[in-house]
């Protein structure tokens, strides 16, 4: 007793030694009008708002969530890159670390910012829910040392949540696809901060501004919160210097256009050095599959202050933005491969887990094709893999809770393959025999503290394509890249094992394989999946379950009360 009573006297005075603050929020879910495309839709929303509320911490403050579900449907929240160390049970992914909570029903989500700095953000992690269920997440240096490590300190902040907008209710977008087994429509909008701007009917007034004093440098903070896109973003004549990515800083470089898939983020710095005017900021595909996609383009305007004005009734008058072709995958590499870590940084060296997973899309047959639920290629059904198992969500329980709980039974089984059950060529033309997955919801157990090696192998079957992979509970170093097939023998010896990247989330280049490594240093059931929501129900998707160490400081948590029961 008297132990505990030390270490609470001991906990508060360190807090408030380093200034960490707790912040409490009530997340409010409901359907809201929103007014987008000359329609009001009756949005799913938190508080109101759309995007959702900006979150505002700083390193090593803690938050305090309720999500109120006023909402008719089913939903969880997930914080996109938080490590949530031994504490799953607020990380959010439904039927993975909770089951959802369900109309009418509450769930606190308490979770520590722990030697994290940078911009995340928040989402729904139902169903498709995200369309309109996000916000960013913004986590400031702390007070004891609050100043960026960045070549330039900024005179401003701007965050951008770049999104993606559907005239219909995005979940019967979902709905159809999944009751028809063809591919979900594409969007009708990408948005800048709930805004599409200048290039969509009925839209222009409420285009986003974004002022600066001519000679000022700003950061801008931006984050893919679309769907299902990846997406090129720049802004007219200016610069910008990458300074961090996914909450992790970067070695600064300049670059014309960054790229950025769904859940990454991306920092900037751009100095206002241009002649006083209104720029262009734009955002629009980067198409690396061979496939339909949204081909509209979303601005906003970067308007300095001592521009003149812009007489012109109909047209903002702004000097537009350069991007790359919506297919330009040789632009997209070429930024990607610039990100490294500032300094020299620790990538476990021994491998203890050497993984190689397949990722990529396929199709199932159907008993009688071309039946209303056979309208894939072909009269087949879309479906999606990692090596040959098609993820398949549970319903009667969460992954988590069961494995908690002592029962898998009818959840989940631990028989994740580590190499794909046939070795082919998985970029050249593949036989349609490989075409087909197998259904499973299959975890891969690691032991506390090992390292593991990963290879993302993109496929070709059906479509080669840059698949935005997003690992939950963890971020990785993403050691090496390479197009066509890995090959250990040649690529390992390139590996950058001094100062990669570390990300949460890394795209396949489209035919190509991203290699990742990192330490299994956080207990408990962690999805690793695509981030393009059409990909993740039909199967894209794997779940590690990292065992537990020694005591009580290297296990899960208990989980807390008020745990949502399916
Ligand atoms: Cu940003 Cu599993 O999610």
């Amino acid at each position: 007793m008297e132990q505990i009573w030390v270490f609470c006297v001991l906990l508060v005075f360190v807090a408030s030694l380093v200034n960490a603050e707790v912040h409490f929020h009530e997340f409010i879910i409901q359907e809201t009008p929103v007014k987008r495309l000359c329609r009001v839709h009756n949005s799913i929303t938190v508080n109101g708002q759309f995007p959702g509320p900006t979150l505002e911490v700083r390193n090593g403050d803690s938050l305090v969530i309720t999500a109120i579900n006023k909402a008719r449907y089913n939903i969880s929240l997930h914080w996109h890159g938080i490590r949530q160390m031994r504490n799953p049970w607020a990380d959010g992914p439904e039927y993975i670390t909770q089951c959802p909570i369900k109309p009418g029903g509450s769930y606190t989500y308490r979770f520590n910012i722990e030697e994290q700095e940078g911009t995340l953000w928040w989402h729904a992690h139902s169903r498709w829910l995200r369309a309109t269920v996000y916000g960013a997440l913004i986590i400031r240096p702390p007070l004891s040392s609050p100043h960026y490590p960045f070549p330039v300190l900024p005179k401003r902040e701007f965050t951008l949540l770049l999104g993606e907008w559907w005239d219909r209710n995005p979940m019967d977008v979902l709905n159809l696809a999944q009751f028809t087994g063809a591919a979900p429509n594409v969007s009708d909008a990408f948005t800048i901060n709930g805004q599409p701007g200048d290039f969509y009917r009925c839209s222009s007034r409420e285009t986003l501004r974004f002022l600066v004093g001519s000679g000022e440098t700003v950061l801008l903070r931006v984050i893919n919160s679309a769907l299902n896109q990846e997406l090129f973003f720049g802004v007219a004549n200016h610069k910008l210097t990458v300074v961090a990515a996914d909450a992790s800083y970067t070695k600064p470089f300049t670059t014309n256009v960054i790229m950025l898939g769904p859940g990454q983020t991306t920092d900037v710095l751009l100095t206002a050095d241009q002649p006083p005017a209104h720029y262009y900021m734009a955002a629009h595909a980067y198409n690396s599959a061979n496939a339909p996609f949204d081909n509209t383009t979303t601005t906003a305007i970067l308007q300095y202050k001592d521009a003149p004005c812009v007489t012109s009734k109909s047209q903002a008058g702004a000097i537009p933005a350069q991007l790359p072709g919506f297919n330009d995958t040789a632009t997209a590499a070429a930024f990607t491969a610039q990100m490294k870590s500032p300094s020299k940084v620790e990538v476990p060296l021994e491998i203890q887990e050497d993984l190689f997973f397949t990722v990529g899309l396929g199709l199932f047959n159907c008993p009688t094709p071309n039946t209303q639920r056979c309208q894939g290629p072909n009269g087949t059904r879309f479906t999606a893999s990692i090596n040959n198992v098609s993820f398949v969500f549970p319903k009667r329980n969460s992954i988590m809770q069961a494995y908690y709980q002592g029962t898998p039974a009818g959840v989940f089984t631990t028989d994740f393959p580590p190499v794909p059950p046939t070795t082919f060529d998985y970029t050249g033309n593949v036989s349609r025999g490989l075409w087909q997955p197998t259904r499973g919801t299959k975890a891969y157990k690691l032991k506390y503290k090992s390292k593991v090696q990963v290879i993302l192998q993109d496929t070709s079957i059906v479509t080669t394509e840059n698949h935005p992979m997003h690992l939950h509970g963890y971020e990785f170093y993403v050691v090496g890249t390479g197009i066509g097939n890995f090959n250990a023998n040649k690529d390992t010896s390139s590996f950058n094992l001094i100062d990669p990247p570390r990300r949460n989330t890394i795209g396949t280049p489209p035919g190509g394989w991203i290699a990742i490594r990192f330490v299994a240093d956080n207990p408990g059931v962690w999805l690793m999946h695509c981030h393009l929501d059409s990909h993740i129900f039909w199967g894209l998707a794997m779940v590690f379950l990292v065992e537990n160490g020694e005591g009580h400081l290297q296990s899960v948590q208990s989980p807390p009360l008020d745990l949502p029961r399916c």
